[in-house]
């Protein structure tokens, strides 16, 4: 390996074989085990996928019943973990909370260092169940809340909406949340999902990984941008707003939240069109697109003055703001749909292991000595 090999941020650099996913950026597909992602948000369920990431297969109306079944008798959580997130304080981090009750999942897990496909994906079907507990019970109990029962007559997108808003959602809200949970639920490899395989590598345990994948979504350049993207548009209030915000941003040379991609950067994100389409459905059946026409207008800007795409963040956040989702939980919820998608790939990566260990160009000095500094050398 040469140094003149280093590539920053690794950009296009192959970091793994997969057969989990891939970006076929040409030809405008995400391909998730074969399929169209595309194809699956609008004739699949969130759980299908889930267990076609998982198994391989797109599972059949047993295998799916099955699954269905084994997360419901998993919905429990030990009520040791909600005391521990009763101890954060009120203004935590909603991302620090789900890193912290991932990590603390681990301590209770029988099978925590068992590296076998079948106690990985039993662990997986555990962190399904809790994950989404953690994600909307743990934003209750940091804001002084008692946390909500998992509602296991419900299917496990409503249910989980229920549990992040209190209410049962209406059919479009299940529909278009199950929607958006298989839009975030796999994308090859992002910064997050790196992370994940990288701890994997070590032959540390699946909470580890994810817990550390947790650390990279919390980012604005990464999952973080979902809420940014809201409080923009909050911020923004009307069409016009949004036009004055975007432009100083821009004259600012400031990032606009929800736009730009390290893959997709001369292709649109198709995940974007599909979020633009529920916002659509749903402003529709509101009433009020006022969200819709203010997105719109930043769109056209960002086109025009910086030729970049809105990606997936961008038109998700306003879906779960009318969803009414608390944008604290966005990237937490972003996060509950990749646990699929990142309990894949390290079950992959324990599967068929090299450990990441890769090299630096140095460019610090050398040849110091202990009590001389270097410009006595
Ligand atoms: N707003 C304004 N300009 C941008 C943006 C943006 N959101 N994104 C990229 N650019 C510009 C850069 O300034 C740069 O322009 P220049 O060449 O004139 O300096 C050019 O596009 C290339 O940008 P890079 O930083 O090299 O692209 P990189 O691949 O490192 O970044 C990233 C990708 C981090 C996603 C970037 O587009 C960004 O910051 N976007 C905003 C945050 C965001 O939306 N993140 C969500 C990612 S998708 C997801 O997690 C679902």
């Amino acid at each position: 390996m040469r140094e003149s090999d280093y590539v920053p941020g690794l950009e296009n650099v192959i970091a793994s074989e997969t057969s989990i996913s891939y970006l076929d950026v040409e030809n405008e597909q995400i391909i998730i085990r074969g399929y169209d992602l595309m194809e699956l948000a609008r004739q699949a369920g969130y759980l299908e996928v889930a267990g076609l990431l998982l198994d391989g297969s797109l599972p059949g109306v047993d295998e799916k019943e099955a699954l269905e079944e084994r997360l419901k008798a998993e919905y429990g959580m030990n009520d040791a973990i909600y005391r521990l997130l009763a101890l954060l304080p009120k203004d935590a981090n909603m991302m620090d909370v789900l890193r912290t009750g991932i990590s603390s999942l681990s301590s209770y897990d029988p099978e925590l260092d068992d590296r076998s496909r079948e106690a990985n994906r039993r662990k997986a079907v555990r962190l399904l169940a809790k994950v989404p507990q953690l994600c909307a019970n743990g934003y209750r109990i940091v804001t002084g809340h008692e946390p909500l029962a998992p509602r296991a007559d419900l299917p496990y997108s409503a249910g989980f909406l229920y549990l992040l808003t209190g209410r049962e959602p209406s059919e479009l809200e299940a529909r278009l949340f199950d929607q958006s949970l298989i839009a975030y639920s796999e994308h090859e490899m992002p910064n997050s999902t790196f992370a994940a395989r990288v701890i994997a590598s070590t032959h540390s345990d699946v909470y580890g990984a994810l817990s550390g994948g947790v650390a990279s979504l919390k980012g604005t350049l990464h999952g973080g941008a979902n809420e940014a993207v809201m409080d923009m548009l909050l911020e923004a209030e009307t069409e016009a707003g949004m036009e004055t915000l975007v432009r100083s941003k821009l004259a600012a040379k400031e990032r606009i939240m929800g736009f730009g991609h390290r893959v997709y950067m001369k292709k649109p994100d198709p995940r974007a069109l599909l979020m633009k389409e529920a916002l659509a459905e749903l402003s529709a059946e509101r009433g009020d697109d006022r969200l819709l026409r203010m997105c719109v207008v930043g769109e056209t800007i960002v086109a025009s003055e910086k030729k970049l795409f809105p990606n997936l963040d961008y038109y998700a956040a306003p879906v779960y703001h009318l969803l009414g989702i608390p944008t604290p939980l966005f990237t937490p919820v972003f996060f509950a749909a990749r646990t699929a998608g990142l309990c894949a790939h390290v079950m992959e990566q324990h599967e068929n292991n090299r450990l990441f260990r890769p090299r630096v160009r140095y460019t610090g000095p050398r040849g110091l000595r202990v009590g001389r500094g270097a410009e006595r050398e």
